[in-house]
């Protein structure tokens, strides 16, 4: 994970080198995307890491792009809902020729880590005071380590405290997946109301996290809401973004 992220930092480096005025402006959704792929692939399935630059890693990447897209487009577009007329469509055909190329990897995984990645690096960036935080705690902990060229291990991560309380605040304001749904097997009874089975629930995230009485001041960056004394009375369903129950995250 070290090398993956040395190549990441070395080509985000790269990048803010000021060179005209937008210089300063970049989507680091792609560079995320193929670190966490690296990441994923060598952590997860073994597989020995790439440069984040390969060709056929481009094509899988851009061929997950796509799938999000054209599920997007699909789920506009009600006369593409059943199955028969999206496959025949061109859109369809596509989408087929997308998870062709996605078959050879398990991309539940390295998905959702970019895209928390990618929203994390935005916030510390829109945040510099608290990017300094982290920036000081890593220097405190890890510092020595750093400076004798040291591996850093998966314990040292977990002694950043401060880090993953801004990665818990990230996965609050952009949860990886916004909307989770649910068919309903039994009756459900919410307040007066009964819902009967069958039905199709749908729990908002990105809306559950921005309950004011829960988050108060709910748009704004703040990692001390997952400090020890800030979470202890809260509701545990309030912050869900690995979901909840049996069908939850494996990745958690
Ligand atoms: C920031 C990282 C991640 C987030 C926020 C996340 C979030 C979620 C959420 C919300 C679900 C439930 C989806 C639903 O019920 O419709 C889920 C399911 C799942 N996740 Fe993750 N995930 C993350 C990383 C991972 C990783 C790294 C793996 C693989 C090692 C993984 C594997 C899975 C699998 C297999 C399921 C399906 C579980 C089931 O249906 O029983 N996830 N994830």
């Amino acid at each position: 994970m070290c090398q993956e992220t040395d190549i990441l930092i070395d080509r985000l480096g790269k990048l803010i080198q000021p060179q005209d005025e937008w210089s300063d402006v970049f989507d680091v959704v792609r560079y995320a995307k193929l670190c966490a792929l690296d990441t994923t692939c060598k952590t997860i399935m073994g597989i020995s890491a790439h440069d984040q630059d390969e060709s056929e890693y481009l094509e899988y990447v851009t061929a997950i792009e796509r799938i999000t897209s054209i599920l997007h487009q699909r789920f506009l577009t009600p006369w593409l809902r059943p199955e028969f007329l999206f496959n025949l469509s061109s859109l369809g055909r596509e989408h087929a020729r997308c998870i062709k190329i996605t078959h050879a990897f398990s991309d539940k995984g390295h998905d959702t880590i970019s895209s928390c990645f990618s929203w994390t690096l935005y916030l510390l960036g829109q945040n510099p005071e608290i990017q300094e935080l982290c920036v000081q705690e890593i220097e405190v902990l890890l510092g020595e380590k750093l400076k004798e060229g040291e591996e850093i291990t998966l314990r040292d991560l977990n002694s950043l405290e401060y880090m993953e309380r801004c990665i818990k605040e990230t996965l609050r304001l952009f949860p990886v997946i916004p909307i989770i749904g649910r068919d309903l097997k039994t009756p459900l009874k919410i307040k007066e109301h009964t819902l009967i089975p069958g039905t199709t629930v749908v729990v908002a995230t990105y809306i559950l996290h921005r309950d004011p009485k829960i988050f108060p001041n709910p748009e704004q960056f703040d990692p001390d809401r997952f400090c020890e004394s800030n979470m202890k009375d809260r509701n545990p369903y309030a912050y869900t973004p690995f979901s909840v129950g049996s069908r939850n995250c494996i990745g958690e």
